[in-house]
């Protein structure tokens, strides 16, 4: 690849402008291999060249993708009509000039929402036809029933008469108000609409994956993480839904009780 200007390399792949980029290099806060660059017209190779703005390196591949662990009241737009979005949670360095969540989770719901500004990662992720499974963990106003298991897994029949496809829940095995859920599918409100066809209330839910990819445990509300290419390619590796609860019911129950 030829060599292109460094304010160029950093405006591409973050939130700065080429004037905030010329003000950076000025302070010495960008390096290029280790080396501060005080000039943002500096030439270099994005293929072969590090380069760093405030300590964080910019990749150099051309889609960004960031996993955020999302706080209650943010909206997953990229517009603020609504509310404040979840966007204004991503760091500088992190984020790109076209970035959208690739998903949606209600304005109270928490946990795992990727963001990528890989248009066609997204379309693969969203689309009906691909089944991509999400695991979301809920607290219930009701003691959870075991009669859901059948009645989930037959596919059940929203209030306004929508059919959804078979799911899978289970409930905690110390706690009758919390469950694990796993759609392969989104509708609107789907879990929400889904425990209100069974006479329940979910009074919090979580994401906790995506496909193939779990919520770290690490990753506290409202913090984002990059994911690397691999993390990407497990979006669509499914995850055992059995083994996820019996592995991780512990971990994410934890953040519903505690919040
Ligand atoms: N289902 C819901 O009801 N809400 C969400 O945020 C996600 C899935």
């Amino acid at each position: 690849m030829s060599e292109i200007r460094l304010d160029r390399f950093i405006s591409e792949r973050t939130e700065y402008t080429r004037s905030q980029i010329k003000i950076l290099a000025s302070k010495g806060k960008i390096t290029v291999n280790g080396i501060i660059s005080r000039k943002s017209d500096f030439k270099i190779n994005p293929e072969t060249d590090c380069i760093n703005v405030l300590g964080n390196e910019i990749k150099a591949g051309r889609f960004r993708y960031i996993l955020m662990n999302k706080p209650s009241g943010y909206i997953c737009s990229t517009e603020e009509n609504d509310g404040i979005s979840v966007m204004n949670l991503i760091p500088s360095e992190m984020r790109t000039k076209n970035m959208f969540p690739a998903g949606r989770l209600d304005k109270d719901s928490l946990g795992a929402l990727l963001i990528t500004d890989d248009g066609r990662l997204a379309h693969r992720i969203l689309s009906p036809e691909k089944h991509i499974p999400k695991i979301y963990i809920v607290k219930l106003a009701r003691p959870f029933q075991s009669k859901y298991v059948n009645l989930f897994d037959g596919g059940i029949i929203l209030s306004d008469g929508t059919h959804c496809l078979p799911a899978r829940v289970k409930c905690a095995e110390n706690n009758d108000n919390l469950a694990f859920i796993q759609l392969n599918e989104g509708k609107y409100h789907q879990v929400k609409r889904m425990f209100a066809a069974v006479g329940n209330h979910v009074e919090k839910l979580m994401r906790v994956s995506v496909g193939g990819l779990i919520l770290p445990e690490k990753l506290g509300f409202g913090k984002c993480m990059e994911l690397l290419h691999k993390d990407v390619e497990n979006l669509f590796s499914p995850l055992d839904f059995d083994t996820f609860c019996n592995d991780f019911f512990g971990i994410f129950s934890a953040f519903l009780i505690n919040k």
